[in-house]
Order: C-alpha cells, then sequence, then structure tokens
C-alpha cells in the first residue's frame, strides 16, 4: 500500500503549537500546489480518484474524516482527525474520503500542479492500470 501516516514535529509552548512542512525535507517531494477543502458533509463522500503519478500529504487543520485507501487489491481505512498527522499518499492509489465531521478542513500539498488528465476516476480503469503496472515488470 503506498500510503504512510506521518506524525509531524510539533514546536509547542505556552502560546500553541505550529507544525512546519517543508518540500524536499520533511515533505517527501517539492510542493507544487496547495488547495484544501472545507464546508464538507457527513452524508457527502468525496475523492473516488487515483493519481498516475501525483503525491500527496493530506493534514486534517480541523475535523476529522476517514479514508478508505485502496491499492486494487487490499483496502484500508484510517481515520485522519489531528493537525499533528499528516497522511502521504503516493501514485495509484485509489482513494474515498467519507464521514467528514461537520467544519472539517482538509489542506493537502501536492507533488503536481492540477491536471484532469492525471487522474482515474473510473474504478474498472484503475484496476487495469494497477494490473498492468505490476504485470509490466
Ligand atoms: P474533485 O477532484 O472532484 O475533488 P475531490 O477529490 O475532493 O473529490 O475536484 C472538485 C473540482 O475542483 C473539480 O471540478 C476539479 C477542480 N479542481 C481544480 O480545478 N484544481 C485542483 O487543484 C483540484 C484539486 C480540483
Amino acid at each position: 500500500m503506498n500510503y504512510k501516516l506521518v506524525d509531524m514535529k510539533v514546536f509547542g509552548d505556552e502560546r500553541g503549537k505550529l507544525v512546519s512542512l517543508e518540500g524536499g525535507k520533511n515533505v517527501p517531494f517539492e510542493i507544487k500546489r496547495v488547495y484544501y477543502i472545507f464546508d464538507t458533509l457527513p452524508e457527502q463522500a468525496r475523492g473516488m480518484h487515483a493519481h498516475k503519478n501525483m503525491e500527496q500529504i493530506i493534514v486534517a487543520m480541523d475535523g476529522s474524516c476517514q479514508f478508505v485507501l485502496d491499492d486494487g487489491n487490499k483496502q484500508e481505512k484510517i481515520w485522519l482527525n489531528s493537525p499533528d498527522k499528516g497522511l502521504y499518499i503516493g501514485k495509484n492509489m485509489w482513494r474515498e474520503m467519507r464521514h467528514f465531521s461537520y467544519g472539517c478542513k482538509l489542506m493537502v500539498l501536492a507533488s503536481d500542479y492540477y491536471d484532469e488528465k492525471e487522474y482515474i476516476r473510473n474504478y474498472d480503469e484503475f484496476l487495469k492500470e494497477v494490473n498492468n503496472d505490476s504485470s509490466s515488470i
């Protein structure tokens, strides 16, 4: 499974807490794009796609949601529920985000610019893509 939940270093004192993310250092790619998701609803799932090449780090800045991660062979579910955790998702991973808490805000750091051609939004196509990948080795 090409994902990892990372505990990020937190600088904290009596004033509050701070996390610093640096491309090529504690983020394992150069950051080309940042986007964020807000005004989500518990019953409205998002995602349902994979990326052919893109890598991402996702942080729940506020609230929580569940990620269903799928590499074409197995599925794992994890909760993202703290701004000191970063979910790294590599290429060829199908993801669904669901069970958003009200007011949940996700920040996403991405290794590349937005390119719709780089998305796989059809699950059967995703299965073909990952199976081709392993048979070509
Ligand atoms: P979508 O991929 O459906 O979001 P999610 O992965 O959360 O389900 O994206 C919603 C819309 O925003 C869609 O029309 C594509 C557009 N979009 C951009 O224009 N730029 C971006 O960087 C992203 C992530 C999405």
